[in-house]
C-alpha cells in the first residue's frame, strides 16, 4: 500500500510525518475525501475547488499547483490500483514548534490514501439518525480537520444504534455529523443553504443539480425539527452515503420513515458499475 507524504508516493510503512506538525497540536489543516468510481475520481475537479477554498479561507497557500494536486491524486489511486473506493487528500499548515500564532515561512504538509471498498455504488438501506445540538464553530463551510464537534456526535448517534447524527441549531436542522440532510415535502426538495453553518457537500451540490433536471423543486430553505416531523421523505447525501435514505430519526424527534420516490430517482445519478 502506498501513501502520499510531501513530493512523495511511497510505501506506508516509509511514511512518517514530523512531530511539530501543526495537525498534530491544533488539528490546522484540511482535507478532502474522493470517491474513485472505475479507476476515476468522481467529482475530482469541485473537490479539489473546494479544497483551494478552505485553505484561501485558513490563509493556507497552497505548495503544488491545483494541477499538481490532481495529478498526484490520481497517481496514488492509479499505484494502488483502486477500481471502486476513496482517496483521502489532507494539507496541513506545516512544521513548526508549537505556538498559537502560525508562521508564514513554513511550508503546507501534503498527506494522501486510499481506501478500496468492496460493495457496489448506491446505498440502497435506509439508516437511523440520532438528534443532537450541533455544537460546532461558526465556519463548517471550511473542511477542516478539526472535527471534535462531528466525532462526538457520531460516537453519540452509535451509543443510540443510530448510523448517523442529525446536527441542529436551537431546533434548526444543519446537517449530518459527516453528510448533508435533505427531506422531501410534497415533491419540494429541501436542504439547508450553503452558509456558514454546513459543510456544502459535493455529493449535495451534484445531488441538488440532479434534481433540477429532473424537473424536482429545490428550495435551498432550513427547516426545524418540528417540520421535519412532518416530511414525506428524508435522505443524507455524502462522498460515501452517496444518497441514502433515512428510515427512522430518535432523540429530540421519533419518526420512521419509507424511501420514496424522490429519493429513488436522485439515486439513480449513482448508478456505476464498478
Ligand atoms: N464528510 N457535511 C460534513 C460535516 C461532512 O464531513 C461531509 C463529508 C459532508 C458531505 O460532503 P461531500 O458530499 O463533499 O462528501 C457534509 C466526509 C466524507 C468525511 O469526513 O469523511
Amino acid at each position: 500500500e502506498y501513501v502520499w507524504l510531501k513530493n512523495h508516493i511511497l510505501p506506508k510503512s516509509d511514511a512518517y510525518v514530523h512531530f511539530d506538525d501543526r495537525g498534530y497540536y491544533f488539528g490546522d489543516g484540511i482535507y478532502e475525501v474522493i470517491r474513485i468510481y472505475n479507476h476515476q475520481p468522481f467529482l475530482l475537479d469541485a473537490h479539489m475547488e473546494r479544497f483551494a477554498r478552505s485553505a484561501h479561507e485558513l490563509d493556507m497557500p497552497l505548495p503544488y499547483s491545483l494541477s499538481s494536486i490532481k495529478d498526484k491524486t490520481k497517481e496514488l489511486i492509479t499505484k494502488n490500483d483502486i477500481n471502486n473506493g476513496y482517496v483521502y487528500i489532507q494539507m496541513t499548515r506545516g512544521e513548526q514548534p508549537r505556538d498559537h500564532l502560525y508562521s508564514r515561512d513554513i511550508t503546507p504538509v501534503m498527506t494522501g490514501f486510499t481506501k478500496k471498498r468492496e460493495d457496489g455504488s448506491t446505498q440502497k438501506e435506509g439508516i437511523s439518525l440520532w438528534t443532537t445540538k450541533d455544537i460546532r464553530w461558526l465556519r463548517c463551510d471550511i473542511k477542516t480537520i478539526n472535527l471534535l464537534g462531528n466525532v462526538m456526535a457520531k460516537r453519540q448517534a452509535e451509543d443510540h444504534a443510530c448510523q448517523e447524527a442529525l446536527l441542529h441549531r436551537d431546533g434548526i436542522v444543519t446537517e449530518g455529523s459527516s453528510s448533508n440532510i435533505f427531506m422531501v415535502k410534497r415533491g419540494v426538495l429541501y436542504t439547508h443553504p450553503a452558509n456558514h453553518y454546513i459543510l456544502n457537500g459535493i455529493t449535495r451540490q451534484y445531488t441538488i443539480a440532479q434534481a433540477k433536471q429532473l424537473d424536482i423543486c429545490v428550495n435551498e430553505t432550513a427547516f426545524s425539527l418540528e417540520q421535519l416531523q412532518e416530511a414525506d421523505e428524508v435522505f443524507a447525501t455524502s462522498t460515501s452515503l452517496e444518497v441514502t435514505p433515512v428510515h427512522q430519526i430518535k432523540g429530540d424527534i421519533d419518526m420512521k420513515i419509507k424511501t420514496g420516490p424522490v429519493t429513488e430517482q436522485l439515486q439513480q445519478g449513482f448508478s456505476f458499475s464498478c
